[in-house]
């Protein structure tokens, strides 16, 4: 079986899967200049965390790779990198990755400047560096998310006591697989990596209204690999949890993260939240998944991650294919449908915070980060550099 793949990368091409047109249609846009990229991630056609920081770093790559600097000078050219890079930091605000990836990709172009000193061809050296960095973005991102689940799986394993023979059910909230990262995903590759090892009895995934990354993209991800699944809507966590947690031995709500601050206060998809309180509630255990590239250690607490606020035709209308009177679906008929008054205020932030009081376990590519005796995360065993 082909695996999913959002991007496709090779020196000097970009392509990125539309996910809007997702699951019906799998249609691959052309992607080779930073304005392109913008407008990608902007209109959500690539989205997740990841997944945007790598399109926003390969695209301009693609872009120098193509001849796009005319500067001829070492420092014309890092300029000009600096100034195509702050735009593409402009095109979403909340997850970090993007503004982690820019001062990686900012600080590797300088260090070639400087070892390029006096050089004729510095300006070549300066280039390369930015291609490699950028490469290197993408394939760390899924040595990353392999390693999430991994740790992930068994962290949750020890915590359970799971087995081939007591599996495990998840709940899991957005869409953190294939399709938002460079591959295997992060929430959703622990639950691969349990479904592989035979730990997992079932993955519930929410519908992650109201852009549907959970129905459109989770779901399509699940069924693509089989894995044992049901969709429910965001409003039936609580009735999951009170009806079924016990039959179906439900352990946990694993979800992504688009901003990991300091004290582990997390913003994810608008949702996420309301799930944390229920988990707590229920006695369920709640797990991030996020690799370091999506942790910002300069942000004290929740309180100082910008969060997004989107159009309000978000929650207003809906798109998707036509379903046909035998009800088989037909991908090349789409249709925009209203299904509120229009004329309605509509408040639409994309992500809330979910205070790291409710969260149990952050597991990054370096293992899984839980709290002290006085309550607090301490990130300094998977990032010591920046702690
Ligand atoms: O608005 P989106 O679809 O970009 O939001 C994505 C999420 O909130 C994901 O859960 C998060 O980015 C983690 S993706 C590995």
């Amino acid at each position: 079986m082909a695996t999913l793949e959002a991007i496709k990368y090779s020196r000097g091409s970009l392509l990125v899967l539309d996910q809007l047109r997702l699951p019906h249609e799998h249609h691959y846009d052309v992607v080779s200049t930073s304005e392109e990229a913008f407008d990608c991630i902007r209109s959500m056609r690539v989205r997740g965390a990841p997944a945007i920081a790598i399109v926003a770093a390969l695209a301009h790559a693609v872009e120098l790779r193509n001849g796009s600097c005319t500067a001829t000078s070492p420092d014309d050219t890092l300029a000009y990198i600096d100034s195509r890079l702050d735009y593409l930091r402009e095109s979403r605000p909340t997850a970090v990755d993007l503004f982690n990836a820019i001062a990686l990709l900012k600080a590797a172009v300088r260090t070639a400047q400087i070892e390029g000193l006096g050089h004729p061809e510095a300006k070549d050296a300066i280039l390369r560096a930015y291609i490699e960095a950028a490469e290197a973005i993408l394939a760390k991102d899924l040595e990353n998310n392999m390693a999430i689940g991994a740790y992930g799986a068994a962290w949750l394993q020890q915590q359970y006591n799971a087995s081939a023979d007591r599996p495990l059910s998840v709940l899991t909230h957005c869409n953190t697989g294939s399709l938002a990262t460079s591959g295997h995903g992060t929430a959703l590759g622990i639950i691969r990596s349990l479904y592989s090892q035979g730990l997992l009895k079932h993955a519930y995934c929410t519908e992650t209204r109201p852009y549907n990354q959970g129905s459109r993209l989770t779901s399509f991800e699940l069924v693509y690999e089989g894995i044992p699944s049901t969709l429910i809507t965001d409003s039936m966590a609580g009735a999951l949890f009170a009806l079924r947690r016990d039959a179906m031995h439900i352990g946990a709500v694993i979800v992504g993260a688009d901003r990991v601050v300091r004290n582990g206060d997390t913003a994810n998809k608008i949702g996420t939240y309301t799930l944390a309180v229920l988990a707590r509630h229920h006695g369920v255990k709640f797990v991030v998944a996020a690799p370091t590239t999506s942790i910002d250690l300069e942000t004290e607490t929740g309180a100082g991650i910008h969060v997004e606020e989107r159009k309000r035709e978000e929650l207003t209308q809906i798109s998707g294919a036509v379903v046909n009177a035998d009800g088989s679906v037909d991908a090349s008929k789409t249709a925009r449908v209203a299904i509120a008054d229009q004329r309605i205020g509509v408040w639409n932030p994309a992500f809330d915070v979910t205070p790291h009081a409710l969260i149990d376990a952050i597991v990054t590519e370096k293992g899984a980060v839980v709290k002290g005796a006085n309550g607090k995360f301490d990130f300094s065993t998977v990032m010591p550099e920046r702690w």
